[in-house]
């Protein structure tokens, strides 16, 4: 029993780090499922294995009047800042003078300055007993049952070949990741409560809950950035203690870099801000550490910031503006949108002159009126959003928005739903609704009709040439070019552009049929958990709600678009048209063996060894000869040897010839 309990811990803490720090999940969610619910099972059947450092114990425990305080043994300091070129080059100048080392010899680490809390972790002999917010830098709250139930944090350190460091102070950022902001936020505001104002308060109003079960319903992660006081353990560089706390379990950012020279530096700055908005997470520069340990002693630190590292921050983006009109859009979904017309204004770089409201009581909340001074900020690809009203600018007493009582492209009346905070059409022929679903359709990141814009969907929508996105496929030369500045070049082009998405992936086509509430993320989940359309039609809500990332509320709409035969229609039209409805293909080039060690015992029927060990090689696995605490798999063929008894002893996973067919996918 005791080493089925372990087994199980360790199985999860493994797919734990493939599915939470490595991002390569290796098993269904039902099969982690499975190992989850039968550890629960175990441990309440037998409370004398029960240990703290167990994967459930993440689920919260009971609320505190108040947090206590810890002091850190290391202060956590701040950082330099700096805005401009010119300021890390004087950085880098006062390094190489203090350090009297030439150019080439100051290696800098270069990574993501995240925007979230920071907090530090105390391992003593491997696990996880004590976690703070940095507070004032010398004192912080002591949030360690809050931490625990965030999933990038390891309640113990994996085993390493250097064993387990005896005590290691870890430092980090704890981050809610922008797509999971979004979903709070409008879990929130469907549930009347109000919602935060950028990823980076969720964050820290997450850590710093009295309730732990909060905490735990919150979608928190943390990237690891340093160490405090270490012992049992030796490092020169800071790049060594990034690549141990890897190894540890840590989630380390991918793209921390080692620069060794100052150019390299600034070439980073330029990459890393072209990609800031690509980043499901909120960074606000880059920080730039000096990587040598005992140069980092040397140059030592001033008031409230080391003399080693500098913070190179993005352009800011928020920005203040005014707001010139407010007009009402109307979505794929028939939601009516409040969006503020603006003062054009540049916010990170971009011009921007029109931002969201979101809704009717998001409107009413912030207050916004036409006139006012606005705070607008920009994250990510997201749409450029109202923050707050500068109330102490609002001249004279201009008039509160209301929300109109007809959709004002279709006429029809606009309804809003008890419990729902949005405000939709009731046209069941809206042109609007259709051109927003016809736009979705042929978006980059559904059926890619490059060339397809909102203008041209908007001419064959208005002329009565669509009527639903299937249409697309069937339009002609002659139909296009009845339409305004259509040469037959564009013509051609078009017809190529729509011919040529015939083809989708699962995904892409699961995510274009526009379901309501399903979007790229959930379009990938579905695709790999029902395989085919076909499945996912036949899906009962109770099918679809065993699915992990799968609540009633997506359930639902996914039964409600199949129950409708207009949409059913639609997808008979597809297939007509020739668009092939695919079974999942996991992306080719995928390595989900990375960083798993296996070994193989005894004679595989089918493979030689040598085919068995580059199949593993290619999907970014290792082979090793011999068994040991960092086996992940032993593969067993027919008469294994003392490796076969090894693995049980040791409690490591073992498949057959079949199992491991599948997993290789031979
Ligand atoms: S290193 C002395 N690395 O920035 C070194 N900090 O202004 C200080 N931060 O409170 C920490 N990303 O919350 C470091 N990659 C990173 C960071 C980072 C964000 C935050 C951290 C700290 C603040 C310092």
């Amino acid at each position: 029993m005791k080493a089925r309990v372990e087994e199980l811990r360790r199985l999860i803490r493994h797919h734990n780090r493939l599915y939470y720090v490595l991002d390569q999940p290796e098993i269904s969610d039902a099969e982690y499922d499975g190992f989850f619910d039968e550890l629960v099972r175990l441990e309440q059947e037998h409370p004398e294995l029960a240990t703290p450092d167990s994967p459930t114990q993440r689920v919260g425990a009971p609320p505190l009047e108040k947090f206590g305080t810890l002091g850190h043994r290391v202060p956590m300091l701040s950082l330099g800042k700096t805005n401009t070129e010119e300021g890390f080059l004087d950085f880098h100048r006062r390094i190489r003078e203090l350090s009297q080392v030439p150019d080439e010899q100051v290696a800098y680490v270069v990574e993501p300055k995240f925007d979230g809390l920071a907090v530090e972790l105390i391992y003593e002999n491997g696990v996880l007993v004590q976690g703070s917010t940095r507070g004032d830098g010398y004192t912080g709250e002591q949030v360690t049952e809050n931490l625990r139930t965030i999933k990038t944090i390891p309640l113990r350190l994996l085993e390493t070949d250097l064993g387990i460091p005896t005590l290691m102070e870890v430092r980090g950022e704890v981050i809610i990741n922008k797509s999971d902001f979004q979903r709070l936020n409008r879990r929130r505001a469907e549930a009347g409560e109000s919602p935060f104002a950028n990823p980076r308060n969720a964050a820290a109003g997450s850590v710093r809950q009295l309730d732990s079960k909060i905490t735990a319903s919150r979608p928190l992660s943390m990237f690891a950035y340093s160490v405090g006081v270490v012992e049992g353990r030796q490092y020169k560089t800071h790049y060594q203690i990034m690549e141990d706390l890897k190894i540890l379990g840590f989630r380390v950012n991918k793209y921390t870099q080692l620069c060794h020279r100052a150019e390299k530096a600034i070439e980073y700055y330029g990459q890393m801000l072209q990609r800031r908005d690509r980043l499901d997470y909120e960074m606000d520069g880059i920080v730039i550490k000096v990587n040598d340990l005992g140069l980092q002693e040397r140059l030592g630190e001033l008031q409230r910031s080391p003399r080693w590292a500098i913070a190179w921050k993005f352009p800011a983006q928020q920005e203040t503006t005014v707001v010139r009109d407010i007009w009402v859009n109307v979505g794929r979904t028939g939601a009516l949108t409040p969006v503020a017309i603006l003062e054009p204004v540049r916010v990170g770089g971009v011009t921007i002159s029109r931002a969201t409201l979101h809704n009717e009581d998001e409107v009413r909340r912030k207050d916004v009126r036409v006139g006012d001074t606005v705070i607008v900020q920009r994250a990510g690809e997201v749409i450029p959003e109202v923050v707050a009203v500068v109330k102490s600018k609002r001249k004279g007493r201009p008039r509160k928005f209301v929300m109109p009582t007809h959709c004002p492209i279709c006429g029809a009346p606009a309804v809003r739903v008890a419990g729902e905070v949005a405000t939709r059409c009731t046209g069941l022929s809206c042109p609007a609704q259709l051109k927003e679903n016809v736009f979705h359709f042929a978006g980059k990141w559904a059926m890619d009709m490059d060339g397809l814009g909102y203008k041209l969907i908007e001419q064959l929508v208005d002329r009565g040439m669509i009527t639903d996105p299937s249409d697309l496929y069937y339009l002609t030369k002659e139909d296009l070019l009845k339409l305004e500045r259509m040469g037959d070049k564009l013509a051609q082009n078009v017809l190529e552009a729509v011919q040529g998405s015939k083809r989708p992936s699962l995904p892409r086509l699961i995510l274009a049929l526009g379901i309501r509430n399903v979007g790229g993320h959930l379009a990938t989940v579905l695709a790999r958990e029902f395989g085919t359309v076909e499945r996912l039609r036949e899906a009962s809500c109770e099918e679809l709600m065993a699915v992990r990332e799968i609540g009633p509320v997506v359930a639902d709409s996914i039964r409600a678009f199949f129950n409708n035969d207009k949409n059913l229609e639609v997808l008979n039209k597809l297939r007509w048209a020739g668009v092939e409805f695919p079974v999942y293909q996991k992306a080719a080039g995928a390595q989900p063996l990375a960083s798993q060690t296996f070994v193989l015992t005894g004679g595989l029927s089918t493979l030689t060894r040598e085919q068995a060990k580059a199949l593993i090689e290619k999907a970014g696995g290792r082979v090793a000869s011999s068994v040991s605490a960092n086996t992940d798999v032993v593969v067993v063929g027919e008469n294994p040897g003392s490796k076969l008894d090894k693995a049980r002893a040791l409690g490591i996973k073992t498949m057959g010839e079949e199992e491991f067919k599948k997993l290789v996918e031979v």
